[in-house]
């Protein structure tokens, strides 16, 4: 059973200036929650219990959040707004939490290898928070939750998968595989935002994987690929072509928050769907 999840979260969250300036992006909230909480949320829902963020500079609210705020629990504990703290004490109380931080921008592969002592040498989780996947409505399981499924099964690295439409594929990493059937591929090939005419296919990869440890040898060992960053899908390359990635067609929502017009949408369904006052 996979029991650990990585939060890579150390990116600077540019196309939310001036918002992002001297606050996490993964803080800004979605209605009333921060987004990496509903990430945390999927993760715990999973079953992983070992939540280990990535961090950077100007993000201390993070490990703030998941911590006692004792002059809060004074000031609302056994009056009528102590129902505000519901979701986060459940959080707090369920997940084990460590930070370590990302000194420098240097891509996604290298974040995760930055989380190797919060993971250790075990298989883990990773959750892009930017990437708000919600289950499906009427009690669907999260997709970290339908992704350990898979890899409990198979024992292999698990990307979760989106078909988009052809003219946003090169903001994605990008697979080519075999149908296996029930949303499954055996993955032959991924690539890095290609441009249009070399996409392999139009299935996407959305912010959600499920790495084996030996994950972190194989990024060490990898060269930086585009924008001259090393990149966690040039390591899942490797790992592909000995036949050990499966992609997976998740069943559920996925806003991508880390822009303006989806961080919007996702507000909105939120607020239509979820939010209870
Ligand atoms: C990262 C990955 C990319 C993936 C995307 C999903 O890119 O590198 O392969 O498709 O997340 O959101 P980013 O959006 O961080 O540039």
């Amino acid at each position: 059973m996979v029991k650990k999840c990585l939060f890579p979260a150390a990116g600077y969250g540019t196309r939310f200036l001036p918002a992002t300036k001297a606050q996490a992006k993964e803080m800004l909230p979605i209605v009333n929650k921060p987004l990496i909480q509903y990430g945390v949320e999927e993760a715990l829902e999973a079953g992983m219990q070992y939540i280990g963020f990535v961090t950077g500079r100007t993000k201390r609210a993070i490990a703030d959040h998941f911590d006692i705020s004792y002059e809060l629990e004074n000031e609302i504990s056994g009056t009528s707004k102590e129902k505000f703290l519901e979701s986060v004490r459940y959080v707090m109380n369920n997940g084990i939490f460590s930070f370590t931080r990302q000194p420098e921008m240097k891509g996604l592969g290298h974040a995760i290898l930055c989380g190797e002592t919060l993971m250790g040498n075990d298989p883990f989780g990773v959750i892009l928070a930017d990437d708000l996947c919600l289950p499906e409505p009427l009690n669907g399981d999260g997709v970290m939750k339908q992704m350990a499924k898979i890899h409990s099964e198979t024992g292999c690295s698990v990307v979760a998968l989106m078909e988009v439409p052809k003219e946003t594929i090169s903001k994605y990493g990008v697979i080519a595989g075999k149908d296996l059937g029930d949303g499954r591929y055996q993955v032959t090939d991924m690539v890095e935002k290609p441009a249009v005419e070399d996409a392999p296919s139009n299935l996407a990869i959305i912010g959600r994987y499920i790495l084996t440890p030996d994950i972190f040898d194989i990024i060490r060992k990898t060269p930086p690929g585009k924008n001259g960053e090393i990149q966690l899908t040039d390591a899942l390359l490797t790992q592909a072509r000995q036949g050990k990635v499966i992609g997976y067609k998740f069943k559920g929502l996925r806003f991508d928050c880390g822009s303006v017009k989806g961080f919007v949408e996702a507000t909105n369904y939120v607020y239509n769907n979820l939010y209870k006052e």
